[in-house]
């Protein structure tokens, strides 16, 4: 079956409208392409390309031999520059549509594309790799072409591991080293470090920390930015992990509480206010859901929450609160746009920066501005 690509969807997938909406992996808006139906559900089909009639000018060869096969890119047949469009106008349009006029600035470009400083792979009976498209058969790599070269030079040497369980198998590298390890069976005691404008964070297994250390390094200046902090200003560091956000503003302000649930996170967070030599901040574990309990006086807020969103305590937190500026960073962009129509009760949307922290992918990170109405 012959057919026009239309657009992309939020998934890098090409959309095909008609009597019902085909969406077709490999596929680029305006190209026309001769696909098979793989899937043909009540209200979509999946399509697959079978060959190409006429490609668009946007189509790059695929750095990565495993494209077709490994689940974990989807823009890889985008060029770089237009998949920073296609990102700029996925978050204009989807804005534009649930909430209406709001600036939505350019968006950040990460300056590396092999940018990883973290990667998961699944072990299933020793063979370790990538799940692939739509499966869970394990697809062996020897590189990964999103990853830091510190990473890919190492896959050998960790490769040749008996891994005696199916769990899966993280590595990480820092500043100075790499480490690997299966977080759920043993938690290694080891740690990395890295860097993050002139502020040293050490960080666990478990701890979450930004995957592209140069584009946070971006992140954090514009959340910084849009905080425009005084020295009289006390601030929220809400979903903190390891404290990365806090510590990076603790000079341009009075005070910063940071609160996170996870354990081994706000142990490296207070492990991080001693390395960078910082007094004026706190940390607490604690699930955002109750922090009302904490009683906290403070005029600022960075959000920074997992792709969930925030949960409806938080949300009622930020409104009954009485605070100047609420920054929102996030990886979600429909519970970030849920949550910040509810917000619109009590704050003004000023805009919102994408920030490309994840090239080669469709995912999108957003930093979004409130301020008090
Ligand atoms: C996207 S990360 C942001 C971390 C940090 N701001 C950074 O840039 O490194 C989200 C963090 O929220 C934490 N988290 C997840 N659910 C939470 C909850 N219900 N309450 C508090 N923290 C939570 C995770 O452990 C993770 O550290």
């Amino acid at each position: 079956m012959i057919v026009k690509i239309d657009k992309l969807d939020s998934q890098g997938r090409g959309i095909v409208r008609g009597e019902k909406t085909i969406f077709v992996d490999n596929a680029l808006e305006g190209e026309i392409v001769n696909i098979e139906i793989t899937k043909n559900r009540s209200k979509y089909c999946l399509g697959k390309v079978i060959n190409y009639i006429e490609k668009s000018n946007q189509r790059v060869v695929p750095i990565c031999p495993y494209y077709d096969k490994c689940g974990g890119c989807q823009l890889m047949h985008l060029s770089y520059s237009n998949q920073l469009k296609y990102k700029e106008n996925k978050v204009k349009e989807i804005v534009n549509k649930q909430i209406g006029e709001i600036k939505v600035n350019s968006i950040i470009p990460s300056e590396e594309l092999f940018y990883r400083n973290k990667v998961t792979f699944h072990v299933q009976n020793n063979k370790v790799g990538f799940f692939q498209k739509q499966s869970q058969n394990i697809i062996e790599i020897e590189k990964c072409y999103l990853l830091k070269k510190e990473i890919n030079d190492n896959l050998k040497n960790i490769f040749q591991n008996k891994f005696q369980n199916d769990y899966p198998l993280v590595i990480r590298s820092g500043l100075d080293k790499i480490i690997y390890c299966q977080p759920d069976i043993d938690i290694n005691k080891d740690y990395i470090i890295d860097e993050i404008n002139g502020f040293k964070f050490l960080i666990s297994p478990t701890s979450f920390f930004q995957v592209n250390t140069n584009q946070a390094k971006k992140l954090y200046q514009l959340v910084k930015n849009y905080l425009s902090l005084n020295d009289n200003d006390k601030v929220l560091d809400l979903y903190c992990g390891t404290g990365t956000i806090g510590i990076t503003l603790s000079k341009n302000c009075q005070y910063v509480y940071g609160v996170e649930i996870n354990k081994q996170a706000i142990d490296d967070a207070n492990k991080n206010k001693q390395l960078n030599n910082v007094s004026n901040i706190s940390f607490s574990c604690l699930d955002a859901k109750n922090i009302d309990t904490l009683n906290l006086d403070v005029n600022k807020v960075v959000v920074d929450p997992p792709r969930a969103g925030l949960d409806k305590n938080t949300i009622n937190y930020l409104l009954n609160g009485n605070f100047d500026t609420i920054v929102y960073v996030s990886c979600d962009m429909m519970t970030l746009i849920r949550d910040i129509k509810l917000l619109q009760n009590k704050y003004i949307i000023k805009e919102i920066t994408p920030v490309d922290m994840f090239p080669q992918t469709y995912h999108i990170e957003c930093v979004c501005l409130l301020e008090k109405n």
